[in-house]
């Protein structure tokens, strides 16, 4: 199944996963890898064994696919990782019955303003992928520059081999990747993107690298290193929220914590909001309206603490006073 947009026809042959491993049937700890091309799911190779095997896998699935729709917009992020599962899915099939399956290379670039759900959307396509048995554990390691980057000669590799390590298995993540390069040949940035391109080959089969960042910077960044481009074929844009999907983000942030708003309320919201949007270079970003959600709650606490007691109503109300807001 071609996925159009993203997977691009490489020049260079990229690193892949030969031989999707099966399911993950162990609730605890991930087995060792299994070598080989066998893809029968080890004990469970039995038809009974394999379909009850597979409907809690299909049904986990489901279940973090109805976490990634309940985000809000990023339809195109989402129409993208319904397509790379998909296409996951049937390579995995299609080694079962022997056929020649498509390399599975899943190192990507997310591309886009510091809160438009790249951290979020990494941790739901570690735990997908977990579940779909391309990664034993699926977890995410955020890090950057500092984390990889050393102070002397050799400290960078053992640095970044240390983050590699703890993100066998699942996602590495690495924010404003570009700052790696921007310190030019001497700099031991350098060092981390030659140990994070090494760590691509040698863990191809259980690591997934993401490199995130501003999208002009990501695009210097791949023009500067020609030989990384091809090592990330898949690459997803993330635009800056709209007014309604932030004023969406904001009422579901609410509710999540059990808050509702008085119509004045919502009507200040929306009004914070059309303010930020206005002066705020990138201000179409959720992580902005995390903080003025938890700013909210604290000024509603601070409020209602001078009464001797209060009802569940008041604990759960918003009002407009509480959202006055003017330091986003
Ligand atoms: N589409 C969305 N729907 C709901 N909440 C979102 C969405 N995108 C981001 N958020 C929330 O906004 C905050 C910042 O998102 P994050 O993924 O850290 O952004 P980034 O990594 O791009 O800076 C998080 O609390 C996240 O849960
Ligand atoms: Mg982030």
């Amino acid at each position: 199944m071609p996925i159009r947009v993203t997977f691009r026809p490489d020049r260079q042959a990229p690193p892949v996963v030969e031989s999707p491993q099966p399911a993950e049937t162990h609730p605890q700890g991930a087995p060792p890898l299994r070598k080989g091309s066998g893809a029968a799911p080890g004990k469970n190779s039995a038809s009974f064994g394999r379909s009850a095997v597979q409907a809690t896998e299909k049904e986990r699935v489901n279940e973090i696919l109805s976490e990634l729709d309940e985000l809000i917009g990023l339809i195109s992020v989402k129409r993208l990782i319904r397509e790379l599962q998909a296409y996951v899915e049937i390579q995995k099939r299609r080694t079962r019955e022997k056929l020649v399956a498509e390399p599975l290379v899943l190192h990507m670039i997310f591309r886009g303003n510091p809160g438009t759900g790249k951290t979020t959307v990494a941790r739901i396509i570690g735990r997908l992928f977990k579940e779909m048995g391309v990664l034993q554990k699926g977890h995410i390691i955020e890090c950057e520059r500092a984390d990889l980057v050393g102070e002397y000669i050799g400290h960078t590799a053992q640095k970044t081999r240390e983050q590699v390590k703890k993100a066998l298995g699942g996602v590495l993540f690495i924010d404003e990747a570009y700052s790696l390069a921007r310190g030019g040949e001497k700099d031991f940035g350098k060092e981390a993107i030659d140990a994070l391109v090494k760590a691509m080959e040698d863990q191809k089969d259980n690591l997934i690298l993401i490199l995130a960042g501003y999208r002009q910077e990501m695009e210097w960044f791949l023009q500067t290193n020609p030989g990384l481009r091809s090592r990330f074929p898949i690459h997803i844009d993330f635009p800056d929220y709209s007014l309604e999907e932030l004023l969406a983000i904001g009422r579901s942030m609410f509710n999540q914590r059990q808050y509702t708003l008085t119509p004045e309320a919502q009507e200040s919201l929306r009004r914070i909001l059309q303010g930020l949007l206005h002066l705020h270079p990138y201000a179409g970003n959720a992580r902005l309206i995390r903080n003025l959600v938890e700013r909210t709650v604290r000024k509603q606490a601070v409020r209602l603490f001078q009464n001797a007691s209060s009802t569940r109503e008041e604990l759960m109300e918003i009002i407009a006073a509480d959202l006055d807001w003017d330091e986003v």
